[in-house]
């Protein structure tokens, strides 16, 4: 199989060095970089993912380079075509994501004016919270064209939705397509009216009521998983979100996928960074792919997108 490119991931974290994982498991990239700031943890994680060839099959090589506040070591993501961001912190318990905006602006910031200085061709994938404001920040930041950074939100809440309407119907995952929209947050807007089963109308398979709570489920979806866990959040599913964008930046695929992007006259939202359906390819957002929403659904992401709007120009002083 042929294989090329590198895809760089920032931060060694739970989040982070699952998706360098699953990107090197892919087998289709040359080089998988994951750094840190805690000296020697990504080169540990990248030797022990690189012992794991011979038995997993992959070729992809995994480079481990600690960075530092002043910016060393960046110079291991030069030549990037993919920079995912997974720096910041989690939440804890009982936090939103929007606790996290002061700590992680700072942190998003000093990455982003990093992957300018040594990837500036790079497409940035943002996926530290809370995302969409960080999605934002990062684009000011490195001063990237929009197109070429974009957050995993979407992804993550639609495969959430997914597997409840999956597991509530004992039927298998395959068979379900749901689809989230707006922010990562708590005006997430799970569009069930774009829901099917097996090609049938989510509502023709599943009460309202049932409906309702799968979709406040979802929503809460992070939430659920940091309460369990007590100290971190969620990474196997939102790592395999943002490998899988990072697969469709790097095939070129033309994959439409739930993602947070720039709009620009799409739903009749401008300006903004929010959580929509996107044509991903090598230059990142090839474009915004509107979905038919009922009137409901309309102004609900409508309201997102003023949620979002807000923030993101607060997050611009951080
Ligand atoms: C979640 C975090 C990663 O939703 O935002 O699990």
């Amino acid at each position: 199989m042929a294989r090329s490119g590198r895809v760089a991931v920032i931060g060694a974290g739970f989040y982070g060095s699952t998706t360098a994982q699953r990107l090197a498991e892919y087998d289709i990239f040359d080089t998988v970089v994951l750094t840190d700031i805690i000296e020697g943890k990504p080169e540990g994680l990248a030797l022990d993912m690189n012992q794991s060839r011979p038995v997993e099959g992959f070729e992809t090589r995994v480079v481990g380079q600690t960075t530092g506040q002043d910016g060393s070591g960046y110079d291991a993501i030069a030549g990037a075509d993919i920079v995912i961001i997974t720096a910041g912190l989690p939440r804890k318990p009982g936090m939103s994501r929007m606790d996290l905006i002061e700590t992680n602006a700072g942190i998003v910031r000093q990455v982003s004016e990093n992957v300018a200085r040594h990837a500036p061709d790079t497409v940035v994938i943002v996926v530290s919270n809370p995302l969409d404001e960080m999605t934002a920040l990062t684009q000011i930041a490195t001063g990237f064209p929009r197109h070429r950074v974009l957050g995993q939100a979407g992804m993550l809440d639609t495969a959430r939705f997914t597997n409840f309407v999956a597991e509530q119907l004992d039927v298998p995952v395959g068979s379900v397509r749901t689809l989230t929209l707006g922010s990562h947050g708590d005006t997430m807007v799970p569009v069930p009216s774009a829901c099917t089963v097996d090609g049938k109308p989510l509502a023709d398979v599943m009460d309202q009521a049932k409906i309702d709570e799968l979709v406040d489920r979802t929503r809460n979806g992070g939430a659920e998983v940091v309460a369990l866990l007590k100290s971190g959040s969620a990474y196997y599913a939102p790592s395999a979100a943002a490998a899988r964008m990072a697969r469709a930046v790097a095939q070129d695929s033309g994959d439409v996928l739930p993602v947070c992007a720039w709009v620009d006259g799409e739903y009749g939202i401008s300006g903004v960074y929010l959580g929509v359906t996107a044509e991903l390819g090598a230059a990142g957002v090839r474009k915004v792919v509107e979905t038919d929403l009922t009137a409901d659904e309309l102004a609900a992401l409508a309201e997102a997108a003023e949620a979002v709007r807000a923030k993101q120009a607060d997050v611009q002083q951080l």
